[in-house]
């Protein structure tokens, strides 16, 4: 299999969709979380603009521990409630944070991510990790990138049944 790495176009929503299907496509089939979270960390790394980090936190029943991801060598396990993973984590809410330095706690792994989303990923009741994306721009994302991000999230854990 070879994937061409095709250009979202049109407006942000409508680029978005068409990443959803690629995200689709990708993991057609597939079960396995590991081969999965890699496949649609890569993508999204190299579809969107002005990003240094996106990729997959795991709760091990305890806490976070890094997943598959692109970008530089990561914190490998971040405690629940701590830093903007384990907010989303405990909160179960996504975290949109337009300028780190300003979010008390953050964890800095990688020194040149200024915000940062970060989507928890739950089924049911059950916290199955996180999916963190981290941009070296201040205010990087937006609404339209929050829901597309949040649906990137949703197609994963759909995938996992
Ligand atoms: N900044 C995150 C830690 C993970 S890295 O960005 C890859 C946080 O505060 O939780």
């Amino acid at each position: 299999m070879s994937f061409a790495n095709s250009t979202l176009t049109g407006s942000k929503p409508e680029q978005y969709a068409q990443l959803a299907d690629q995200a689709r496509a990708l993991i057609a089939g597939e079960p396995d979380r590991i081969a999965n979270a890699a496949n649609l960390a890569a993508l999204v790394y190299h579809s969107l603009p002005d990003l240094n980090w996106v990729g997959f936190y795991f709760h091990d029943g305890r806490e976070l521990v890094v997943g598959p991801f692109q970008g530089l060598p990561a914190c490998v396990r971040i405690a629940l409630g701590k830093g903007v993973c384990g907010t989303a984590a405990t909160t179960h809410q996504t975290q949109r944070v337009a300028d780190v330095e300003a979010f008390p706690g953050h964890i800095a792994c990688d020194a040149a991510s200024r915000s940062e989303l970060v989507v928890p990923l739950v089924q049911g009741d059950a916290l199955i990790g996180v999916l963190d994306i981290d941009s070296p721009r201040v205010d990087r994302f937006d609404d339209a990138d929050q829901h597309g991000i949040e649906a990137i999230a949703r197609i994963f854990l759909e995938s996992l049944q």
